[in-house]
């Protein structure tokens, strides 16, 4: 990534940046006019989406990575470091799940910029699900995501060099690590400036996270698996608002936070999502029965991503891990069942930070934080709380998903508001 091949694009210098790549070019249409719009709702980047103006259906969307953080503005710097990563780890998902991801017509690690597929047809995960919206296929899409990517990217499928090749690709997406480590694994638990605030919200926490000693060495213990335990190439934000979905497809987008880390990270962060959602719904008005809907999706997930994942298991070849000779079928199969309970409670440990942070910290879901009632709010986020305290210290008697859904169910069968 160099800085003289570096300029941020705008309105009015990207026909002319666009005119210049073919593969876009064929997209767009040659010489045709333009729409342009800033579609970006995030914190971190600037995104268009780019538009034969007489043919709305020939689009693409532009990301671009500013060197700082769009929402604050130059007083923030970000290293655009970022967009390589993101460059990179949609590059990887294009091989090895094309139909998930969206199509990359251009990359420039030097320009920061990432020119895709647009996904016109369909909406952010989170927002259809605050609307009580019912995807059939996005479970198992994410399940087969998941394994697919964690798998083939750790050292139970490659090779010990090749591994250390492509991990050596994503070592340094330092400050973005760093971002999660702090506001994931540290602030919430704490009193911190940086903090979300709601007085009925702060003084529970106060009592019940800040002086939970237990809670907050697990926490710990969480994100020393984080900064220590490069299982496989993480999407590292793969919540609700990295899925883009409809009735029919399901599409993974944002990973700029791609880096080496523990399988279980990824798993956790999916789960609390559909959580957080779920205790939303107490008041929104999907109620019981998409609340019902929501608790259902998570054995989906978990059983089409163990079931996928242990198939690819069983059909790999030598790999860092895995020689030939070294343990009979059954020593194999014990080997694989303690994994996936490792990783199961892996999963719930991280789930329960990922509600925390949700709860405390900065960046909020919109699914709670969007309820305009504080009084209603802060009962939502209690019981988030609550409920990611129950998971933390409940997580090693887990032996399967189910015994993770009867804790949830009966979490929920307390009254939450
Ligand atoms: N391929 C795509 N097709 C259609 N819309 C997209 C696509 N990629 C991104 N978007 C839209 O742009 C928004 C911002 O994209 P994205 O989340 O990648 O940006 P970001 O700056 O990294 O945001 P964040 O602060 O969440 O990290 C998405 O929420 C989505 O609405
Ligand atoms: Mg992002």
């Amino acid at each position: 990534m160099t800085e003289e091949n570096y300029r941020v694009l705008d309105r009015d210098s990207l026909p002319d940046y666009l005119a210049g790549i073919p593969a876009v070019v064929e997209v767009l249409g040659e010489g045709a006019d333009l729409e342009i719009l800033e579609i970006g709702d995030g914190n971190l980047n600037f995104v268009y989406r780019v538009n034969n103006a007489s043919d709305a259906n020939r689009s693409v969307i532009v990301k671009q990575a500013v060197p700082y953080l769009r929402m604050v503005g130059e007083e923030w710097p970000l290293s655009r470091d970022r967009m390589t990563y993101e460059i990179r780890a949609l590059t990887l998902y294009n091989e090895v799940v094309p139909d998930l991801v969206p199509t990359i017509f251009h990359a420039d690690e030097d320009m920061s910029v990432l020119i895709m597929q647009c996904l016109s047809d369909h909406i952010i995960l989170r927002l259809g699900m605050i609307d009580g919206v019912v995807y059939p296929k996005v479970a198992t899409d994410i399940g087969n995501f998941m394994a697919d990517t964690l798998f083939k990217t750790s050292h139970w499928s490659m090779g010990s060099l090749e591994r250390r090749e492509l991990m050596d690709r994503f070592t340094m997406n330092a400050e973005l690590c760093k971002l999660t480590e702090e506001f994931i694994f540290t602030f919430p638990y704490m009193e911190h400036d940086s903090n979300y605030s709601n007085p009925a919200t702060d003084a529970w926490a106060k009592e019940h996270v800040h002086t939970d000693t237990q809670y907050k060495l697990d926490v710990l213990a969480f994100k020393d698996l984080f900064v220590s335990k490069p299982d496989a190439l993480l999407h590292a934000d793969l919540h609700s608002g990295s899925l883009m979905v409809n009735q029919d497809e399901s599409y993974v987008i944002d990973m700029e936070f791609a880096y080496f880390g523990p399988f279980g990270f990824d798993v956790g962060k999916v789960i609390s999502n559909f959580l957080l959602c779920c205790t939303s719904h107490f008041h929104r008005a999907g109620g019981a029965e998409y609340r019902e809907w929501l608790l259902e999706q998570i054995p989906v997930i978990w059983n089409t991503f163990e079931s996928r994942f242990l198939e690819l298991w069983k059909a790999a070849d030598d790999s860092a891990m895995l020689i030939d000779g070294l343990l009979t079928a059954d020593e194999a199969e014990r080997l694989r069942q303690e994994f996936m309970t490792n990783l199961l409670r892996e999963s719930a440990g991280f789930a329960a930070c990922s509600m925390a942070r949700r709860t405390l910290g900065i960046a909020g879901v919109a699914d709670v934080r969007d309820i305009e009632d504080l009084d209603v709010r802060s009962k939502l986020e209690i019981a988030n709380l609550k409920l990611s305290k129950r998971l933390m210290a409940e997580r090693n008697t887990l032996s399967s998903i189910d015994d993770m859904l009867a804790i949830i169910r009966d979490f929920y069968s307390s009254p939450v508001l």
